[in-house]
């Protein structure tokens, strides 16, 4: 009797199955298991590299195992990694200092993820509108943007447009109004007398790394200030460097009255996100009005120093800008061969595809065949964001990629293999 030969699992196989067995499916991951990961690369189980352009969503500008960031992160280990609130601990003021010096404000309030720290920004906007503004009680609005991305909670989902984020999810928080991104007209008619706040992205990242139209910023200052409302500016992605200036509100010299950030002030290394803003705006918190576990613990306040420290020389925004520029350059070359469009701020871009070529997630699954990871949003988008230490032919290497992704695509008339043609934001 002969047995069938059977193929042998791969060590892939094997992983994905256990965690889509054993987790929760709120991703659909392409199917590559990540083990290290060194600068702008990463290595699969299988021993395959990739360039990583992603970055963990941004959380990775200084690349994977930054060796400054895992110096000072192993040094706090041996010292003292959590110590609640309760108490003082010796790295939590150093780090507030450094960042309030960075976003030239005066204090800074400590999270972990980056939904916590938008959920604090409305927190904080809404007893600023009682207490400061005058407003009455329970009446506070905070004016959203449509196309929004802010994080999963039931609070931040409630002004949030996209139907996968928010089905099945109800009932949600009132006191939001969403208008049109980048439409300043539409924010001024919703304006009322409590209102407390505009929430906005000055680039929309899981939306497809879209840039509001020149001037919006200034204007939307101008409207914030005579309108007394807090101009709430979420930079979790768009900040710190991603953008070629350290906040991407720079780029208009404007200067939000409240930031919020997160993703990269962690350095990779783990969670940390804040909110930043004068003291007449985070003073209205006062103890037990607020607050998280693991929120300034001294591991994070550490490595979020050494963030700041980096980023207070420069090059991580000049080498953004440069490296930008030349994907810039690659990736408008293939406008009309494959791209129907290209947005690019620093080293960020969102591409479109044709739309009768293929989708977002078929062309992720052609670069990651292509060793290039990226992640698709909105059916036909495809953000890239490498870490800010990739080198020129790192740059060459994804844009030689995109572009064998979509010639393959034009030879086979759209019929590419991979994916399922499911496009929702995931992130
Ligand atoms: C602009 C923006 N705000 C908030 C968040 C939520 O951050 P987190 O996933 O850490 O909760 C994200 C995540 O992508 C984001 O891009």
């Amino acid at each position: 009797m002969t047995i069938p030969a059977t193929t042998p699992a791969s060590a892939t196989d094997v992983h994905i199955a256990r965690t889509e067995r054993f987790a929760a499916h709120n991703y659909h991951p392409l199917p590559v298991v990540l083990s290290s990961g060194d600068g702008a690369w990463v290595t699969d189980i299988e021993g395959r590299r990739y360039l990583d352009c992603l970055a963990g969503y941004s959380a990775l500008n200084f690349g994977h195992r930054n060796p400054r960031l895992l110096r000072r992160a192993n040094e706090q280990l041996n010292h003292l990694t959590l110590t609640s609130r309760a108490f003082y601990n010796d790295q939590l003021g150093g780090f507030a200092e450094a960042l309030a010096g960075l976003c030239h404000k005066d204090m800074v309030l400590p999270m972990n993820s980056g939904a916590e720290a938008v959920e604090t920004a409305i927190k904080v906007s809404r007893k600023w509108g009682y207490e400061v503004k005058g407003i009455p009680a329970d009446s506070a609005r905070v004016i959203t943007m449509r196309g929004n991305f802010h994080g999963r909670t039931t609070t931040i989902v409630s002004f949030s447009d996209d139907d996968t984020a928010t089905g099945g999810f109800g009932p949600f928080a009132p006191g939001f109004v969403s208008v049109p991104y980048g439409d300043i007209d539409a924010i001024r008619q919703v304006i009322t007398p409590n209102t407390v706040a505009v929430l906005f992205e000055p680039i929309q990242g899981e939306g497809g790394v879209v840039i509001p139209p020149p001037g919006f910023l200034s204007r939307l200052r101008e409207v914030c200030t005579r309108n007394n409302i807090l101009m709430v500016a979420d930079e979790i992605q768009s900040g710190l460097a991603r953008t070629g200036k350290t906040f991407a509100c720079d780029h208009e010299d404007v200067v939000p009255d409240v930031y919020i950030l997160g993703k990269t002030l962690g350095g990779g290394i783990l969670p940390l996100s804040a909110v930043v803003a004068d003291s007449d705006i985070l003073g209205v918190v006062t103890p037990g009005t607020h607050g998280s576990t693991f929120g300034g613990n001294p591991l994070a306040s550490a490595v979020g120093a050494e963030v700041v420290a980096m980023l207070q020389t420069g090059e991580y925004q000049a080498r953004a800008h440069e490296l930008g520029e030349r994907l810039r350059a690659g990736l408008d070359g293939l406008i009309g061969s494959g791209l129907s469009e290209v947005r690019v701020r620093g080293l960020w871009a969102g591409v479109d595809i044709a739309p009768d070529l293929m989708t977002g997630r078929e062309a992720c699954a052609g670069l990651l065949a292509r060793g290039v990871l990226a992640k698709d949003t909105h059916g036909s988008t495809v953000r890239f964001a490498p870490p800010l230490v990739a080198s020129e032919a790192d740059i060459d290497l994804l844009v030689d990629a995109v572009s064998e992704v979509m010639s393959d695509g034009s030879a086979v008339g759209g019929e590419t293999a991979g994916g399922d043609g499911h496009g929702v934001c995931e992130q």
